[in-house]
C-alpha cells in the first residue's frame, strides 16, 4: 500500500506560500506529476479555517498564474484544494507541535507516513521549528521519510551559516536536507549543465586559452517594494550574490562530474567554490563596486543614511588551470533597466587578423550568451562577410536558439515545481550543501565587510531603469573590457 505523503509548509500564511508554493504544487498536480496520496498541510499562527486558508491560496494562485500566463481551470482547482489542509499553531511555544500530532495521527494512520516539512517562516526562527520537530519526533523517519526544505537567506555571514548547520544536524541528517536556491530550480541554469556536458562542441573552448573573461548578470528591473525593512539588512552581495550568482558561476565553471547524482554533482560545485580566491581586505576593496538607486533611502523601512547597496559588481578568479587568469564579473542590482538575467562568454580575438578594419575600427571577438531569463535562449556571435563585390568587410551577427520557440509546445516550468517534486523523490542535487553554503559566505564575507561599516563610501548613486552606476562600466573599463549592456 502506498504511504500517505504530506508536504507540510511552516509559515504558510506568508507570501511565498500563495504567491509560489502551492501554484507550484498546484501545476505538477495538473501535469499528473504530483504522487496522487499527497496531501498539503499548511501551518502558523494566523487562524484559518481549511475553506478560508483555501480561499486565500485561490486568490493568489490565480495571480500567480495569470503573471506565468498560465491558465487556471476553477474544476482542476477544487479538486486540487481537496487535499490542502490547515492548522493554525504556534510551533516555537512548548507543546505548539501538538495540534499536528493530532493531524498526522488521523490522516496518516499507525503506519505513519511520509512528510516533506517546508520551513517558510522568518530566518530567524528555523533552528527553533527544527528544534521543535526533533522535541516532537517529527524528525525520525517512521512510516516513511522525514525531509527539511530550507530557504533562504541562509545565515547572514559564515558564522552564523555554520551556527544554522550545526543547528539543525543537531535533529535532522545532511541528507535530510534540502537548503533551497530557486535558480538551481530554473530550467536555464540546468541547461548550463546539458549545454556543457551533453555536447562536444564548447567544451574544448572552455578555459583560459580561448575565454578572455566571462560575465555573470542578474539584472532586476523592480525595487524593493514592501521588502524595504528585511532588504536593508541584507543588500544585493547577501540576497543575490552569496546565493543565485556564485550558484550560476559553479556550475559554469566546474568540471564534468562522473554521473548526475546530488554528491557528484555538489562535490565538483565544492571544487570550484574553494578555488575561487578569498579576497584579503585590501583585495576585497579593489575588486567590488556598489551602487544605490534614486530613491532606495525614502523607501518604506530603509533608513535614510543607509549604506546597504542595491547594486553590486564583483571580480572573482579562479585559482586552479582550466580558468588562470580568466576573471569572472558578477554583476546584480535592482531598479534596472529590465529584468534581464545572462551569462556572457567573451571568447579571445584572434592572433592575427588578415582583414583590414577600417580606421579606428575594433573587432569584435567571438562571444556567447547563455539567456536565462526572460526570452531564454543561446546566442553565438561571430564575424561574417558583408555581401559585397568589392573588398571584404566584416560585421557580427548571431546564430541564436530560442527556449520558447524550439520548445512551443512546453511552457518553462517554474523553479519551485522542479524543487519540490525532488525533494519529494530524494533527489538534493539541485539544493546547496552545508559545504557549499559555508564555502559561499566565506567569499562574501570579506566583499561584503569591504561595503560596510564607518569607513566605507556611500554606494553610488544611479537612476531607475538605468544601466546601473558609472562606477561599474569604469571597473571593466580599466580592464579594456565593457559590460553588455542589460538587455
Ligand atoms: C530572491 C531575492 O532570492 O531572488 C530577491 O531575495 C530577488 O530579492 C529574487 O528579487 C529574484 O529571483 P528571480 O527568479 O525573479 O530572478
Amino acid at each position: 500500500m502506498t504511504q500517505p505523503l504530506t508536504v507540510v509548509i511552516f509559515g504558510a500564511s506568508g507570501d511565498l506560500t500563495g504567491r509560489k508554493l502551492v501554484p507550484a504544487l498546484f501545476n505538477l498536480a495538473r501535469k499528473g506529476r504530483l504522487p496522487e496520496e499527497a496531501r498539503i498541510l499548511g501551518v502558523s499562527r494566523t487562524e484559518f479555517s481549511d475553506e478560508a486558508f483555501r480561499e486565500q491560496l485561490s486568490i493568489k494562485g490565480k495571480e500567480a498564474f495569470k503573471t506565468s500566463g498560465e491558465e487556471w481551470i476553477e474544476s482542476e482547482w477544487t479538486t486540487f484544494a481537496a487535499r490542502i489542509h490547515y492548522i493554525p499553531a504556534d510551533v516555537t511555544k512548548p507543546g505548539g507541535m501538538a495540534p499536528l500530532q493530532t493531524w498526522f495521527d488521523e490522516h496518516e494512520g499507525k503506519a505513519g507516513g511520509r512528510r516533506l516539512y517546508y520551513l517558510s517562516v522568518s530566518p530567524e526562527l528555523y533552528p527553533q521549528v527544527a528544534q521543535a520537530l526533533g522535541e516532537s519526533g517529527f524528525n525520525k523517519e517512521q512510516g516513511g521519510f522525514r525531509r527539511l526544505i530550507v530557504e533562504k537567506p541562509f545565515g547572514h555571514d559564515l558564522k552564523t551559516a555554520q551556527e544554522l548547520n550545526q543547528s539543525l544536524h543537531a535533529n535532522f541528517r545532511e541528507d535530510q536536507l534540502y537548503r533551497i536556491d530557486h535558480y538551481l530550480g530554473k530550467e536555464t541554469v540546468q541547461n548550463i549543465l546539458i549545454f556543457r556536458f551533453a555536447n562536444t562542441m564548447f567544451e574544448p573552448l572552455w578555459n583560459y586559452q580561448y575565454i578572455d573573461h566571462v560575465q555573470i548578470t542578474v539584472a532586476e528591473s523592480g525595487t524593493v517594494g514592501k521588502r524595504g525593512a528585511y532588504y536593508d539588512g541584507s543588500g544585493v552581495l547577501r540576497d543575490m550574490f552569496q546565493s543565485h550568482l556564485l550558484q550560476v558561476m559553479a556550475l559554469v565553471a566546474m568540471e564534468s562530474p562522473t554521473r548526475y547524482s546530488a554528491d557528484t554533482l555538489r562535490n565538483e560545485k565544492v571544487k570550484v567554490l574553494d578555488s575561487i580566491k578569498i579576497h584579503t581586505p585590501e583585495e576585497a576593496g579593489k575588486n567590488v563596486v556598489v551602487g544605490q538607486y534614486a530613491g532606495y533611502r525614502q523607501e518604506a523601512g530603509v533608513p535614510v543614511d543607509t549604506k546597504t547597496p542595491t547594486f553590486a559588481c564583483v571580480k572573482l578568479s579562479i585559482e586552479n588551470s582550466r580558468w588562470k587568469n580568466v576573471p569572472f564579473y558578477l554583476r546584480s542590482g535592482k531598479g534596472l533597466k529590465s529584468r534581464y538575467s545572462e551569462i556572457f562568454i567573451q571568447f579571445r580575438c584572434p592572433p592575427h587578423l588578415m582583414f583590414p578594419l577600417p580606421p579606428g575600427e575594433i573587432l569584435q571577438c567571438n562571444r556567447m550568451q547563455l539567456v536565462l531569463q526572460p526570452n531564454e535562449g543561446i546566442h553565438l556571435n561571430f564575424q561574417t562577410k558583408v555581401p559585397e563585390v568589392d573588398g571584404v568587410r566584416l560585421q557580427p551577427r548571431d546564430l541564436s536558439f530560442d527556449f520558447k520557440e524550439a520548445f512551443a509546445t512546453k511552457t518553462l516550468p517554474e523553479a519551485y515545481e522542479r524543487l519540490l517534486l525532488d525533494a519529494i523523490q530524494g533527489d538534493a542535487s539541485l539544493f546547496m550543501r552545508s559545504d557549499e553554503i559555508e564555502r559561499a559566505w566565506e567569499i562574501m564575507d570579506p566583499i561584503i565587510a569591504a561595503t560596510a561599516g564607518a569607513n566605507a563610501p556611500q554606494p553610488q548613486e544611479y537612476a531607475i531603469g538605468s544601466q546601473g552606476p558609472e562606477c561599474a562600466e569604469k571597473m571593466l573599463g580599466i580592464e579594456g573590457r565593457a559590460w553588455n549592456p542589460v538587455g
